[in-house]
């Protein structure tokens, strides 16, 4: 059909959303948005300007103000970011400011793919495909490890494996946008499969809804 591709992959903290989304982008020639550096970018922005975390008001400003420019610095990538998004982004005010933005970059003539936590159920009801990535805790903590060691931050296997679980229950249980598989979202646990048998997977998921749709 003539209807562009928009591919929503949302999913658990390292459960491998990120990657998978842009293997797919790659396959398919369409733009990636990773949201969650908008929400990364947003803590950095209130951490370099000394504020507080908790400064709701702050953190909804520096949502508006955000320069999608600066979404490659790779500060955004350390650990504490990824923490500190995660409390800037039960700020109503913070994900109503990163909304128009995500749904713009989703409205691009050829398609997008978009991964993050509300991509399914609030920036993109009506993608063409829904994702749910999963794998369980101890393996996404695992790959979490691995990456973060490679990048040579310091942080042991058990810490890793506590702030994940704390992450993901701070951000399934927060009440703006919570973490939640959409109804029509397909699941898939990659506990078991590399990325590339992940791609694989995901690729036959999309294929087969495009047989659907026309
Ligand atoms: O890569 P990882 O899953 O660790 O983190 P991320 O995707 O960069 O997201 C960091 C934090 O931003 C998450 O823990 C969420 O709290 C928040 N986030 C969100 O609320 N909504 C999104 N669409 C994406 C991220
Ligand atoms: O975006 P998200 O936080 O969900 O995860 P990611 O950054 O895509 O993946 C976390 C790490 O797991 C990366 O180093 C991947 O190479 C690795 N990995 C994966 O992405 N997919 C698998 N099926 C297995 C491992």
């Amino acid at each position: 059909t003539g209807m562009p591709l928009v591919i929503a992959i949302d999913g658990p903290a390292a459960s491998g959303k990120g990657t998978l989304a842009k293997r797919l982008a790659d396959h398919y020639g369409l733009p990636h948005l990773d949201t969650g550096l908008l929400y990364r970018a947003v803590a950095m922005a209130l951490l370099d300007a000394g504020l507080s975390l908790e400064d709701s008001a702050a953190a909804a400003r520096a949502a508006q103000a955000l320069d999608a420019g600066k979404l490659d610095d790779p500060r955004l990538r350390d650990r504490a970011m990824g923490e500190a998004a995660s409390r800037v982004s039960s700020v109503p005010e913070v994900r109503a400011g990163l909304l128009a933005w995500q749904r713009r970059f989703a409205a691009d003539p050829q398609g997008a793919v978009l991964d993050g936590r509300d991509i399914g159920t609030v920036v993109c009801p009506g993608a063409s495909v829904k994702l749910f990535i999963t794998a369980s805790s101890e393996e996404r903590a695992r790959r979490r490890h691995r990456e973060l060691v490679g990048r040579g931050e310091s942080a042991t296997f058990a810490t890793i494996l506590a702030d994940i679980e704390a992450r993901d229950a701070r951000d399934a249980s927060r009440s703006a946008a919570p973490l939640r598989m959409a109804d029509d979202a397909i699941r898939l646990d990659t506990t078991e499969l590399d990325a590339d048998a992940a791609f694989a997977e995901a690729r036959g998921i999309v294929e087969q809804s495009r047989g659907d749709a026309d």
